[in-house]
């Protein structure tokens, strides 16, 4: 990559606020983990945007997320599929931009039933960029996932490291954004593809590990460790992520650009799992080694250095703050998840850790 190019990007940073408009942005899964953080963090930072929220609602959604911002005039819900092409058009052709975040996003699930993982993250995608380019939209934002790249071996992964994903959900979100990437090259649909490491924060199902592990604890139940514990992610604070798009957003000239986000802090599983039960003042006996996950990646890790270079962003929160903040947040929301953790949730769980 050549440095300079970079330079006159950021230079040349109009910027799509910067062309006098009042954004109107069409979220998609914005009742999930980080598309209703994203909606606070947005909503917050600029009160006179308009964001509609076209969301599923599907196990993984959930508006008790977005109870802050229920009665913002600012703010619209709209329950509905992406793969609903008239739906669809009926919201893009009222928006500047667009930023899809609804996907089918656990890996176990996606491992037993892989169908609506190809059904939302591929061809829902492909729905949603078809309306963007026929209304000619200022951005569509795809958000994307450094699990494309498979194991990322002895380097973090640039964003030209061959795309090996390593289970359907991977392999699903590296259909939908090398599909983002070709709506750019063929028809010039100004799309931008993030691709971020393993977030943490509130409103995170407890499906996904540390909320699985830090609710697990509170109960005194088992910690399920797959396999020996000893794979790695790196781990980003969900307001780290948000802001990285909100800066993705706001810049201009990197259309068609991937963008590399992550912290640059990597642990293992055991580490988190010994981290929780420490912070919590719980035993390590709580931790139980359990049956490893098919095709599990030993490594994700990001190089991060485009975004940092290009658009001057920077994690903030370090990984003890991050954790606390959260683990807080479990700790005082108890009837989130407790609400969350009964019904099809048990079934759910028999499923996938009994007898493992
Ligand atoms: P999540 O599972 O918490 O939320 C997904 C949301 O999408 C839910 O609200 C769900 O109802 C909605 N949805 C699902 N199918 C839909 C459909 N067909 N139409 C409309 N809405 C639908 O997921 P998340 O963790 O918040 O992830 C959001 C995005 O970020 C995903 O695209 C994911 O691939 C990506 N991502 C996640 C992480 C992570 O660590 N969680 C990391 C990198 C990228
Ligand atoms: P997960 O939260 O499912 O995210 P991803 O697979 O997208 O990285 O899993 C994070 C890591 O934690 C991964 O290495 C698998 C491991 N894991 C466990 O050891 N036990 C569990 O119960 C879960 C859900 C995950």
């Amino acid at each position: 990559m050549q440095r300079s190019r970079w330079v006159v990007f950021v230079q040349t940073l109009t910027g799509i606020e910067r062309m006098g408009k009042r954004m109107k942005i069409l979220v998609t899964g914005g009742a999930g983990f980080i598309g209703s953080n994203y909606i606070m963090y947005m909503l917050k930072k600029y009160p006179d945007y308009k964001i509609v929220n076209l969301d599923k609602l599907t196990y993984a959604g959930n508006l008790d997320n977005l109870s802050d911002v229920e009665e913002n005039i600012n703010y619209t819900f709209v329950k509905g599929d992406i793969a609903d092409a008239t739906l669809v058009d009926d919201l893009i052709k009222d928006v500047d931009v667009v930023i899809n975040f609804a996907a089918e996003t656990h890996v176990d699930r996606s491992i037993s039933d892989p169908a609506d993982f190809i059904k939302t993250d591929v061809y829902g995608t492909y729905v949603l960029l078809e309306a963007a380019m026929r209304h000619e939209i200022d951005r569509f934002i795809q958000i994307s996932t450094d699990e494309v790249y498979g194991d990322a071996g002895e380097e973090p992964s640039k964003e030209d490291a061959p795309l090996m994903p390593r289970s359907p959900y991977a392999a699903s979100k590296a259909g939908a954004d090398r599909l983002a990437f070709s709506f750019w090259a063929t028809y010039k649909t100004p799309v931008v593809i993030t691709r971020c490491s393993n977030n943490y924060g509130s409103n995170q199902y407890p499906e996904k590990m540390i909320p699985l592990f830090v609710t697990n604890a509170l109960e005194d139940k088992p910690l399920p460790v797959y396999g020996n514990g000893k794979n790695t992610r790196d781990w980003i604070f969900v307001e780290d992520h948000c802001h990285a798009i909100d800066i993705i957003l706001h810049s201009d000239g990197i259309e068609g650009e991937v963008f590399n986000i992550g912290s640059g802090i990597e642990k293992s599983i055991i580490e988190i799992a010994e981290m929780i039960l420490n912070m919590l003042g719980k035993s390590d006996d709580l931790i139980e080694f359990v049956k490893d996950r098919p095709g599990h990646v030993i490594r994700h890790a990001v190089n991060t250095e485009k975004i940092r270079s290009v658009l001057g962003w920077q994690p903030l929160i370090d990984f003890k703050t991050g954790m606390e903040s959260t683990i807080k947040w479990y700790k005082e929301n108890v009837e989130w998840w407790r609400r969350i953790k009964s019904g099809d949730y048990l079934e759910y769980y028999k499923k996938m850790y009994e007898n493992r």
